[in-house]
């Protein structure tokens, strides 16, 4: 993968990769008078919805926060939730996106999972893993700093005593995917809270107080007439952008 630090990726309208920190679910939920895993159910029903629209819009990679390193501190009962919803999305969801021609990725360290769930999800990476619609990578016990430290560690095994951006990037666990273009996060947050930070380095933010089982069509079709009319100049002056690609 080149670094957009060098190369000025094509302009376009739809987003090629998009990520997404899906916050509120536990407010949504509390606004109802509902138990919080409540909020994580509906959150899965407004991922799957994101999902299809995503793939609908020629989105090509949709990641999302799902799981922290940091989310482990939750109460017991709402980390074995999340770990059941998690299994029951694996078991219940991943034939109809078979059907549907996504691919499914996780990423993130799977060593404190329970066997079932590792071996759920590399049973549906195996399945889905020719699939050519959108990838739909789901971040669970990830963390962006433990991203980057992985991926150096990788090169310390290999013995490598200088390395360049593209060493690294090529050890992170979304090497594949180009860099997000547009990253979301809702429930009223404004922060990265550790989430892919290398390749967020040129990405659009955007951030809404829409809590993420409001999450809709309509909020999704937003956040893209946002990323449309910015101008993405990867560290070059307006004057220097092709005149398709200004903005003002
Ligand atoms: C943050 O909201 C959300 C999470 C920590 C969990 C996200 C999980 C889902 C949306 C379900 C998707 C599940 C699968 C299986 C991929 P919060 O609980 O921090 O909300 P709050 O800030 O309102 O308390």
């Amino acid at each position: 993968m080149s670094s957009s630090t060098q190369t000025i990726p094509e302009r376009t309208n739809i987003p090629r990769h998009v990520c997404v920190i899906m916050d509120g679910n536990g407010r949504w939920a509390k606004k109802r008078l509902l138990p919080r895993v409540m909020g994580h159910k509906r959150g899965l029903t407004a991922l799957e919805n994101l999902a299809a629209r995503c793939a609908e819009l020629g989105v090509e990679y949709l990641t999302v926060f799902a799981f922290s390193t940091e989310n482990w501190r939750r109460p017991e009962d709402e980390v074995s939730f999340l770990m059941k919803l998690f299994l029951q999305a694996l078991d219940g969801k991943v034939a109809k996106m078979h059907q549907n021609n996504l691919r499914l990725k996780v990423i993130g360290n799977r060593g404190r999972f329970p066997a079932a769930i590792v071996d759920g999800i590399e049973a549906a990476e195996r399945l889905t893993a020719n699939n050519t619609d959108l990838t739909l990578t789901v971040a669970a016990d990830y963390g962006g700093r433990w991203d980057i430290l992985q991926a150096a560690n990788q090169l310390i095994a290999e013995g490598k005593s200088e390395i360049t951006e593209d060493d690294l990037s090529q050890r992170l666990s979304l090497a594949e995917a180009p860099e997000p273009d547009l990253f979301i996060r809702t429930g009223g947050e404004t922060r990265i809270s550790n989430f892919m930070l290398w390749q967020m380095a040129y990405a659009e933010f955007y951030f809404t107080d829409a809590l993420w089982p409001d999450f809709d069509a309509a909020e999704f079709d937003r956040a893209i007439s946002s990323f449309r009319v910015r101008e993405r100049r990867f560290g070059r002056t307006s004057e220097q952008l092709p005149p398709e690609q200004q903005r003002s």
